[in-house]
């Protein structure tokens, strides 16, 4: 009988400890550290010794790069997130907020994959089969190669794996399945790096492509996505507005491709539909009428531009503390506005509450945003309008400068696209000579784009 032995184990970054602590020391979380049962004897890990047996070093230049075989999911949206379809044999995380899509996206993926001739086998670990046939029937899936196995037991789903041999292997979700080897229960962080260890194995050594479905809690306080991040090749995060319909895949890390990708869906009773023109859908919400407060601005997602309103809101506080609340962008990168706009521009917001709301309920973390995040904040103060047909490119320095960011040919094609007249850029970014779609107004200051932009005055 193998000694036991039990270890602290941090559930939010896998830190390991002999006895309990109240403060994680790794991660600096609070209470976040549980205690997990260990056989004190080295278990077989029958997968890990296969794949030791018949690896060798190898020198590098006698290493010949096999074609890179890339599967498409037939969903355009998620073949650029993935960057030009799956990878064959690659692990891929994709994890999201609990009830947001994840199973749906993932099944209809799998209706695709099928009717191109790829055998699937589906390891549904919390619904099941007949659940699973709802949701299939929901979606219009009827394909024949698409296996459906309700299991929580790791090595009952790898003897299914060899028995099958599937191309495509799905998890959901790697939180509900356990392994023998692991004394501790599903869902904690030794068995979620265990079964990912086994599950990367039998990826990489049968070329099998593996989907991992994981939860994550608005907290981040559920064991897993974050120890699982640095193990797997790729992660996606699906991501949306719970009260909204459409819903968004980002991936955040990719062997394979670029990570600032970003994929828009909309969810319908019959599945997510690819949205191809997102800029219709973020704009459309847009109030027609200038009303003080509002920018748009251009970010840059990956390689596709994206249309967003930004508002403000500034009024006078009844609080004694002003309050600074933001949705979809950094609290400290509003701070830092606020600061250049009170030292550079001369604006006043001691008692004021500011509150910015990015339009669509997506983030802007990307610096360009700062200006028309700043222009939103200073017309409102002031009671103001920025012209309707304007768009706002560029970050802000703190000396109040208007630094230049990437990619402004293509961001602004895709604000002439969209049917803007005017777009206010940093006095850096170069632009061809006869660029003609738009409007342009280069300022190299905060205070320049405040006059260049504000058109009329309504009091
Ligand atoms: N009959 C239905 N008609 C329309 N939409 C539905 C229907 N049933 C479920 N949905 C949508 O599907 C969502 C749940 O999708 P799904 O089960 O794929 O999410 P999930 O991320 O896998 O959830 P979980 O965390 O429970 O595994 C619901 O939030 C709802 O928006
Ligand atoms: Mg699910
Ligand atoms: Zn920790």
């Amino acid at each position: 009988m193998a000694k036991v032995k039990s270890k602290w184990i941090c559930q939010q970054c896998g830190y390991e400890t002999a006895g309990y602590l109240g403060k994680c020391p790794e991660c600096g979380s609070w209470g976040s550290l549980v205690e997990e049962v260990q056989f004190d004897q080295k278990m077989p890990n029958a997968a890990a010794n296969e794949f030791i047996n018949t690896e060798k070093p190898v020198l590098l230049k006698d290493i010949h790069i096999g074609e890179e075989v890339r599967i498409s999911t037939n969903i355009s949206e998620f073949d650029r997130i993935l960057g030009g379809g799956f990878v064959q044999g690659s692990l891929i995380l994709l994890a999201g907020d609990p009830g947001i899509g994840k199973s749906t996206i993932t099944l209809q993926t799998c209706g695709q994959l099928c009717r191109a001739g790829k055998k699937v086998l589906y390891v549904s670990a919390e619904e099941s089969a007949s659940q699973l046939k709802l949701r299939a029937e929901r979606l219009g899936i009827n394909s024949e190669n698409l296996y459906i196995y309700p299991q929580t037991n790791m090595e009952n789903i790898k003897k299914q794996i060899e028995e099958i041999s599937p191309d495509f292997v799905i998890i959901d979700s790697i939180q509900a399945i356990y392994s023998n080897n692991v004394a501790s229960s599903a869902g904690s962080v030794s068995q979620i790096r265990e079964c990912t260890n086994i599950l990367m194995h039998i990826a990489k050594s049968k070329n099998i492509t593996t989907i991992v479905i994981g939860h994550v809690t608005k907290d981040g306080n559920i064991a897993g996505p974050k120890v699982l991040e640095h193990m797997v090749d790729t992660v996606i995060y699906f991501e949306g507005d719970k009260y909204k319909t459409y819903r968004m895949l980002r991936s955040m890390k990719n062997r394979f491709g670029n990570t600032s990708e970003v994929g828009i869906f909309d969810m319908q009773t019959d599945g997510l539909h690819e949205i191809t023109n997102p800029n219709e859908l973020f704009l459309n919400e847009r109030s027609q009428v200038a009303a003080p407060g509002s920018a748009i601005i251009v970010t840059n997602e990956g390689t596709r531009p994206l249309m967003v309103e930004i508002q403000a809101l500034v009024g006078t506080t009844s609080y004694p503390s002003p309050r600074r609340v933001t949705n979809g962008v950094d609290i400290s990168r509003l701070h830092q506005i606020l600061a250049v706009l009170e030292k550079r521009v001369g604006l006043n917001f001691s008692k004021q509450d500011v509150y910015i709301n990015v339009m669509g309920g997506i983030d802007v973390n990307e610096p360009s945003a700062d200006l028309g995040i700043a222009l939103a904040i200073a017309t409102c103060a002031r009671d103001v309008v920025v012209d309707p047909q304007t768009v706002i490119i560029g970050e802000i320095g703190l000396s109040g400068e208007v630094h230049p960011v990437n990619n402004i040919e293509k961001r602004l094609n895709e604000a002439a696209a969209s049917g803007f007249k005017k777009a206010i850029i940093p006095f850096a970014n170069k632009i061809p000579a006869d660029f003609n779609k738009i409007n342009i107004v280069k300022v190299k200051r905060l205070s320049d784009a405040i006059v260049a932009c504000i058109t009329s005055l309504e009091s």
